[in-house]
C-alpha cells in the first residue's frame, strides 16, 4: 500500500431536525456575531432559513444576513461580501444552501483573512497563509458535498471561467447536515446535484491521488446514490431517500477532497461557465463518455463501481462488468431525466473547440487514471455532442 495523508478538520452534526440546535452550536463555540450567507431568492424565503433566522436573532445573538449570492457565484458578489463580512467584524460566517452559498461564504472567509480579491487567489497571485472566519455550513441540497470540502469555485464573467481553488485553510469549521431540509428540493435539483454527488464519488474512487480512506468512502457514495436517487427524485418526502443522498453528497465531497477529481469537471467547468447550464447537469451529460474513456484503458475499478451500482457482475470478466458500470450511469441519467448529450441542451457544435481548449487547462486534469491529451478531450466532448 502507498503512503498517504487524509485530512477532515469539520465536525459533522448529522440527523433530522439538526438545525434545531442552532443557538447551542455557536453558543458551545462562543461564536457570537453570525454573518450569513445565502441565495438572492429561494433559499432566503425558505421556512428553515426563516427558522434559524429566527432563532439566532431570537437568543440575541447579533446577526448580518448577506443574500447576494447567485448560481456560480461571481467574483463582484464575493468581493462584495467579504466587504461587508470584515465591516460587520463577525465571529463566524454561516452558509445556508446548495454548493454556490457554500462555496461563496467559503472564498468570503478566507478573503477576509488573507487580504486582496478573491481573483487574486484564482489567478495565483497570492497565496492563502491564514485560516479564515470560522466557518459553518448547512447544506439544503445534497450533491456538491462542499460541506467538508477544501474547494471554491467562483466565476469570472468577464473572462467566462469557473475557477476552482482548494486550501486546507477553507475547510469548514462545523457542517449542520439536516436531511428535513432536503424534501422540499425539486426533483430537477435533487437530480442535478444527486449526479454531481455521483460524479464526485466516481472522480475519486478512480483518480490517480485515491487512497484506502478515500476509495471507501467514494464506494459507498456510489452504493448510496445508486440506491437512493431515483426514490429521492421521484418521491421528494421520502426522508430515508433524503437521508442517504445527504450522507453520500457529505461522504463523496470527503473523499473527493482529499482525493481530487478528474476531467468530468473538468469539462464541465467550461460548459458552466460558457453556456449557463447548471452544474450538476453538465457533469452528468460528460460523467458516462468521461468514465468510458477510462473503462477503455482496462481499468479494473470498474467492476467494484458496476457492483455498486446494483449490476450483477458475478463471474463476468473484468472488462464486460466495467462496462456495466458506463451501462448503469445511462440507466440512471435516463430515470432523472438528466440530458444525454450537449446537443440536447441546446450547445451548438461549434463550441466544441472551445471547450477542450478550457478544459484542457483544468488544474486536476492529470489526476484522471488515464493520461489525457488534447486529442482525447476532443474525441471525449466530439461523443458529449453525440459523434460516435
Ligand atoms: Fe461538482
Amino acid at each position: 500500500m502507498n503512503d498517504f495523508t487524509f485530512v477532515l478538520p469539520t465536525k459533522v452534526i448529522f440527523g433530522a431536525g439538526a438545525i434545531k440546535n442552532i443557538v447551542d452550536i455557536c453558543k458551545s463555540r462562543h461564536l457570537g456575531k453570525i454573518f450569513i450567507v445565502t441565495g438572492r431568492t429561494s433559499t432566503k424565503n425558505s421556512p428553515h432559513f426563516q427558522d434559524i433566522l429566527a432563532l439566532l436573532e431570537n437568543s440575541g445573538l447579533p446577526v448580518r444576513v448577506f443574500s447576494e449570492v447567485e448560481a456560480d457565484p461571481s467574483v463582484e458578489t464575493v468581493d462584495q461580501g467579504t466587504a461587508q463580512l470584515m465591516a460587520f467584524q463577525a465571529d463566524a460566517v454561516l452558509a445556508f444552501g446548495g454548493g454556490s452559498p457554500m462555496d461563496a461564504a467559503k472564498s468570503m472567509s478566507m478573503v477576509s483573512a488573507n487580504g486582496g480579491s478573491i481573483q487574486d487567489y484564482l489567478r495565483g497571485r497570492r497565496s492563502i497563509v491564514k485560516r479564515g472566519v470560522p466557518l459553518i455550513c448547512i447544506p439544503t441540497t445534497a450533491g456538491t458535498g462542499s460541506e467538508v470540502t477544501a474547494a471554491a469555485v467562483t466565476t469570472d464573467k468577464q473572462s467566462k471561467e469557473k475557477i476552482g481553488i482548494s486550501h486546507e485553510f477553507m475547510m469548514p469549521l462545523l457542517a449542520i447536515v439536516d436531511p428535513l431540509l432536503h424534501v422540499s428540493m425539486p426533483p430537477a435539483v435533487t437530480a442535478a446535484t444527486g449526479i454531481d454527488a455521483l460524479t464526485h464519488a466516481m472522480e475519486a474512487f478512480v483518480a490517480v491521488k485515491a487512497n484506502p480512506v478515500t476509495d471507501s468512502l467514494a464506494i459507498q457514495a456510489i452504493k448510496l446514490i445508486g440506491s437512493n436517487l431515483r426514490a429521492a427524485y421521484a418521491q421528494g418526502d421520502d426522508l430515508t431517500a433524503r437521508s442517504n443522498m445527504a450522507l453520500a453528497s457529505l461522504i463523496a465531497g470527503a473523499a473527493f477532497t482529499n482525493a481530487g477529481l478528474g476531467a468530468v469537471h473538468g469539462i464541465a467547468h467550461p460548459i458552466g461557465a460558457r453556456f449557463g447550464i447548471s452544474h450538476g447537469v453538465a457533469n452528468g451529460i460528460v460523467l458516462p463518455y468521461v468514465m468510458e474513456y477510462y473503462w477503455q484503458d482496462g481499468n479494473a475499478k470498474f467492476r467494484d463501481i458496476a457492483a455498486a451500482l446494483g449490476e450483477d457482475v458475478q463471474g463476468r470478466a473484468d472488462r464486460e462488468a466495467g462496462w456495466k458500470a458506463i451501462a448503469a450511469i445511462n440507466k440512471l441519467k435516463q430515470d432523472i431525466a438528466i440530458p444525454d448529450t450537449l446537443a440536447a441542451v441546446n450547445i451548438a457544435g461549434e463550441a466544441l473547440e472551445d471547450i477542450v481548449k478550457d478544459a484542457a487547462t483544468y488544474r486536476l486534469l492529470s489526476n484522471s487514471p488515464r493520461r489525457l491529451t488534447v486529442e482525447d478531450l476532443r474525441i471525449i466532448v466530439g461523443r458529449a455532442f453525440g459523434n460516435c
